[in-house]
């Protein structure tokens, strides 16, 4: 069961937003297809809650429109992006909304929900409680001016709204009063020792999120209100609460259930779901955001425990840290970053994909700079990957009469190279179950190193004449090399990989194939097709991009 945090659908996703979870996903979602595992990856637009309603305050329009819209979009962008969902989905969606009231009823009836009154923040000019992202002012904990009322961005903690000091409308800027109001409360400190278990023995967990998970639970939990006064939104089923919703992030969470229910319902399966989430041998792995994490090792877990269903908690949750652009946060009102429709102005989807997986934040915040995205596309795809496959391809599109040439008595060179690319698929497929993307990116393209400088050594365009046998036994290495790269690829930079199956000329597609087709080699006698350049350098400056991305963010109306 893969899955990623669900995008909130305010706007379109930028460049951190997907690699932290989209994007990681599918590269270890596709892996495992090719490893022959049952893998099912779902996840869905994050429709609710005040971000959204924010958004749809500005533009003044109401906001199912707004999600609609989005939504629409995503769908498109993602699909371009070569992101290949099992199931991507909505939070609007009828089954998600009544799977969510549901298990919320189940949690009730078992006592885990109580009421209680509390006075809220209210804006007397815009007439509205204020719940979330409603209401901005300084941090408790660590000070920082812009702390949202259920999360601070800057330190990652979950706030209480009436703790801001000096909270403000996002609105309309005034000061909130307070007023009182009944909420309907998880009684999350129930669960603080079954969640300390959970953490303390899930050794998977990256330090980031079991520290700040240990931390919390530390701190003492505190019970969460899962209401909200709010009208956009999922229907609160409490007796008594008909005019309140359901706090977002508590729906969304459960999303990755419904989504699967829903996945398994139009393949008219509808028991099969179960097995992803009640049998033990499944695994559910999460990709997310640093500042998704008590979501999802604390009050998921606590909601899948108070159903007392013996649900599967999560197996992992990867969670990585922040993408920086240039030096800053992204920031759409002031036009810093990438976002994922702008980029495919510029460039195809996989040199981007190929960007990101290569600085992905796996251990610190890591700057997003066109002159890596330069370097990158240029020295690792164009002139490593690129070139290793073309000279392979051309050399024998020109000399072999494109035939896969035969071996016949490998010399210590030859076996030496190929075991050595076979050791490298196993360190690839290593790092890839570890989560270790970058890394494992990284083996891929050391066998194009690999491979080119066997080449150069070995010199078949001088063996032709004087060993032809050598130069056949250094192509037919040279095109294994070509091969384990296509599938090696296939996780990362999909569309290149179908591309180079293409040109191998071998049956079907590259994303139904096995990745241990890496170990077989390609039949004698084989006929490849017309090799042709797989990338192309970047031939514009630093500038010329940020300008370039300048005029993409004025064609899409920013
Ligand atoms: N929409 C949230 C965000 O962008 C993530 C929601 S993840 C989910 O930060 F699990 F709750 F869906
Ligand atoms: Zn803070």
């Amino acid at each position: 069961m893969v899955t990623s945090a669900w995008p909130y659908i305010n706007y379109v996703p930028h460049l951190g937003n997907i690699v932290s979870s989209i994007l990681s996903a599918d590269v270890v979602a596709r892996y495992h297809r090719l490893k022959g595992d049952d893998v099912v990856y779902v996840t869905g637009s994050d429709e609710h809650g005040t971000p959204i309603e924010v958004e749809a305050v500005r533009l003044g329009i109401p906001p199912k429109q707004l999600t609609d819209q989005n939504h629409k979009k995503v769908v498109d962008l993602f699909e371009k992006w070569g992101i290949a969902f099992s199931n991507y989905t909505r939070t609007e969606n009828p089954l998600h909304k009544k799977f969510v009231q549901d298990l919320l009823m189940k949690i009730y009836d078992n006592g885990y929900i109580f009421t209680q009154e509390t006075e809220l923040p209210y804006c007397p000019k815009c007439n509205r409680f204020l719940p979330d992202r409603f209401v901005e002012g300084t941090c408790p904990h660590c000070s920082y001016e812009q702390a949202r009322g259920d999360q601070c961005e800057a330190c990652g903690r979950l706030i209480e709204p009436t703790k801001l000091i000096h909270p403000y409308c996002t609105i309309c800027r005034s000061t909130p009063v307070m007023k009182r109001s009944k909420h309907w409360y998880f009684d999350m400190p129930k669960f603080t020792d079954q969640l300390y278990e959970y953490i303390k023995n899930n050794e998977r967990l990256p330090e980031n999120a079991r520290n700040f998970s240990l931390n919390l639970l530390k701190e003492g939990l505190k019970p969460r209100p899962v209401t909200r006064d709010n009208k956009w939104g999922i229907p609160a089923p409490f007796p008594g609460a008909e005019d309140k919703t359901i706090y977002v992030w508590v729906e969304a969470v459960l999303g990755y259930l419904s989504a699967t229910v829903e996945y398994f319902k139009k393949l008219g399966q509808e028991e099969k779901w179960k097995e992803y989430w009640f049998n033990k041998d499944a695994k559910t792995l999460y990709f997310i955001g640093k500042d998704n994490i008590p979501f999802h090792t604390l009050i998921l877990p606590a909601l899948l425990l108070a159903t007392q269903e013996d649900y599967n908690l999560p197996w992992n949750v990867d969670s990585v840290e922040f993408l920086m652009f240039e030096g800053q946060a992204f920031s759409k009102s002031r036009r810093i970053g990438v976002w994922i429709d702008e980029a495919l102005q510029l460039f195809p989807a996989d040199y981007w994909r190929y960007v990101l997986i290569s600085t992905r934040p796996e251990t610190k915040d890591t700057n997003f700079v066109w002159k890596t995205f330069i370097e990158r596309v240029n020295s690792d795809l164009n002139d490593t990957l690129g070139n290793f496959i073309h000279r392979t391809l051309a050399f024998i599109n020109q000399h072999f009469d494109s035939t896969a040439p035969k071996p016949s008595k490998l010399g210590g060179q030859d076996k030496r190279t190929l075991l050595s690319a076979r050791k490298t698929v196993e360190k690839t497929a290593q790092d890839l179950e570890e989560f270790k993307l970058q890394e494992a990116l990284r083996h891929v393209v050391s066998l194009s190193h690999l491979g080119n400088r066997y080449l150069n050594e070995k010199e078949p365009w001088k063996t032709l004449k004087t060993n032809p046998q050598s130069a056949a036994n250094t192509l037919y290495v040279g095109a294994q090399i070509v091969k384990i790269l296509a599938i090696t690829l296939e996780p990362f930079t999909p569309f290149t990989a179908e591309k180079l199956w293409q040109l191998l000329n071998l049956p079907g597609n590259v994303h139904e194939q096995a990745w241990e087709e890496t170990e077989k080699d390609l039949p004698t006698g084989h006929k490849i097709n017309e090799a042709k350049p797989l990338f192309q350098k970047i031939k514009a400056t630093e500038e010329e991009l940020q300008r370039m991305l300048e005029k993409a963010k004025s064609d899409l109306a920013r």
